[in-house]
């Protein structure tokens, strides 16, 4: 296995991947693509920029790691499209970030770096130090989440009045904070202080503009650890030049390295290069974070923090694994004994599996499905896109069982272009507990009872409940040299429809199924293979 770290992460990091005996790869400038052919983990942090096209370089890639928050420099959208899975580590370098917002907060509050340089320069001046106390002012938050929430404690501490505007956090979770919750316009219209803790996105890209500046109070100062991109850099410095705002404390830029930005070199301008959460310790939180989600996802596939898919805690993982399974091989078997293009999915999850993942179990069931079909190959990130893109609808519902297994999964699919009445195909299974672990099993086809394991390949037969079939199957199966391994039956009624599934040994050529369709009570037959 071969991981490419593009940026600079933690040594303890790069130590924890390398521990796994996979060959960790940091390539000098110019040689990433070429790294990346045969990569199956990218680890990045602000600097790499994963673009399509940068994907496109690397055709077996199964995990980006970003070692830090933001993700506006990987395109995930792409990323999802490809199957690729994107996490991040959330929370990381919060502290650190906070740390950095309050540091400018007092610099902007007292003119630490220009008295610094003028200080250094020689000249004493006193005078000049006109600072402002931050006691008992008022600093705005535009976004309350990990970040944003450490600035407000620690601002509280400086008996700083604090507001926030963050359309995503309860009333209750602010005031518990301490914070009061404001609209947007409220907060520019009372804050001193204003700092920025919310991503970047297209809905708050330049959210500080020409009009959102012009309504922050006259005096006011602006700090940005976020992304430049969430200020007009042109508006900020024009209402720094005329004075409506006194400063601005900027960690991050449009650009980066900023080229002619028009705030470098504005006196009121306090200018840092992203550094906000480079800090030992949350460099070395970050990179070993990341290290370890994407050694685990790359070995065992536990999914944390993702951003295209969704996360679970390693309990919840561990939970619903086995039914990612099921879920898969249920949507295996389906997509191979239905007839027909499949236009229509059901799934159906009981008992407290309904309370695990659902996302998750229908991308795998789509997988199971989708892999039956498709040249290029579906998994739980892409899954649901493809399945999307080939106009599969997909309806998911969960349902109580008060008898019988409690957990149970059950997949129902149509096929579209068969003639009308469209053609069904129901399963049903569970995950029972066995030797090796667990063990996937179906509870049902098409509401016949029919217990079997799902594994491995399944001749599937429907046919008629009349004496001798077995025996005629088993006997076309020995003369084709095909052992049995398993054989489960099911009818909906003595001398009607009747199921079988037939757990073979080996390599099973098609050409068993001539034979079997010739056994006259035979209806249906299908070889199944299930995925492992
Ligand atoms: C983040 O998004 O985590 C911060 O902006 C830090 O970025 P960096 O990893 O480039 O320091």
């Amino acid at each position: 296995m071969k991981i490419v770290v593009a940026d600079k992460i933690s040594e303890r990091g790069i130590e924890l991947l390398r521990e796994t005996g996979w060959q960790v790869v940091q390539p000098a400038g110019g040689v990433l693509e070429r790294e990346l052919a045969g990569a199956e983990g990218l680890v990045v942090r602000s600097a790499t920029r994963v673009s399509e096209g940068l994907l496109a370089a690397a055709p077996v890639l199964r995990v980006v790691g970003r070692a830090g928050v933001g993700v506006d420099n990987i395109d995930v959208e792409a990323a999802t499209r490809r199957g690729v899975l994107v996490m991040n580590t959330p929370g990381g370098n919060a502290v650190s970030v906070a740390e950095h917002t309050l540091a400018l907060l007092l610099a902007l509050a007292r003119c630490v770096p220009q008295l610094s340089a003028t200080t250094h320069a020689g000249h004493w001046e006193k005078s000049a130090a006109a600072g402002v106390e931050v006691r008992g002012k008022t600093l705005g938050l535009v976004g309350l989440g990990r970040v944003g929430g450490e600035v407000a404690r620690r601002a509280r501490a400086l008996e700083i009045k604090v507001l926030a505007h963050d359309p995503y956090i309860s009333a209750s979770v602010a005031r518990d904070a301490g914070v009061e919750l404001v609209a947007l316009d409220e907060l520019l219209r009372r804050a001193d202080f204003i700092s920025l803790h919310l991503a970047l996105g297209a809905a708050t890209e330049r959210l500080f503009n020409a009009a959102t500046i012009a309504r922050m109070k006259k005096g006011a100062r602006l700090i940005n650890t976020a992304r430049g991109e969430l200020v007009d850099e042109a508006a900020l410095a024009a209402a720094l030049r005329s004075g409506h705002l006194a400063g601005a404390a900027l960690d991050v830029f449009a650009q980066e390295p900023p080229k002619n930005s028009p705030l470098l070199g504005l006196p009121n301008v306090i200018a840092t290069p992203h550094v906000a959460g480079s800090t030992a310790e949350a460099q070395e939180e970050v990179g070993t974070l990341i290290a370890q989600q994407v050694r685990d996802f790359l070995a065992e596939g536990i999914i944390r923090n993702a951003v295209n898919l969704p996360s679970l805690s390693a309990e919840q993982y561990r939970r619903v694994r086995p039914y990612l399974a099921l879920a898969e091989r249920l949507g295996a078997l389906a997509a191979q004994v239905i007839a027909g293009r499949i236009g229509r999915v059901r799934i159906t999850c009981a008992g407290e599996l309904a309370e695990l993942s659902t996302h998750l179990l229908r991308s795998a069931v789509l997988q199971g499905m989708l892999n039956c079909v498709l040249e290029e190959k579906a998994n739980l990130v892409n899954a649901p896109a493809l399945a999307a893109a080939r106009g599969i609808v997909v309806d998911e519902r969960a349902c109580r069982r008060e008898q019988g297994f409690p957990d149970t999964l059950e997949v129902l699919v149509s096929a579209e272009d068969a003639a009308p009445p469209a053609r069904e195909f129901a399963v049903e299974g569970t995950v029972l507990p066995a030797a090796a672990g667990t063990s996937p099993r179906t509870l049902a086809i098409d509401g016949i009872p029919l217990e079997a394991p799902l594994e491995g390949t399944i001749l599937f037969t429907r046919n008629r409940d009349v004496p001798g079939v077995i025996g005629q199957m088993g006997t076309v199966l020995g003369n084709c040299g095909v052992n049995i391994a398993t054989f489960s039956l099911g009818r909906r009624a003595h001398g009607g429809e009747a199921l079988a599934l037939v757990g073979l040994d080996g390599d099973v050529p098609e050409t068993v199924l001539q034979p079997i369709r010739a056994v006259p009570a035979v209806l249906e037959a299908k070889l199944v293979r299930l995925p492992d």
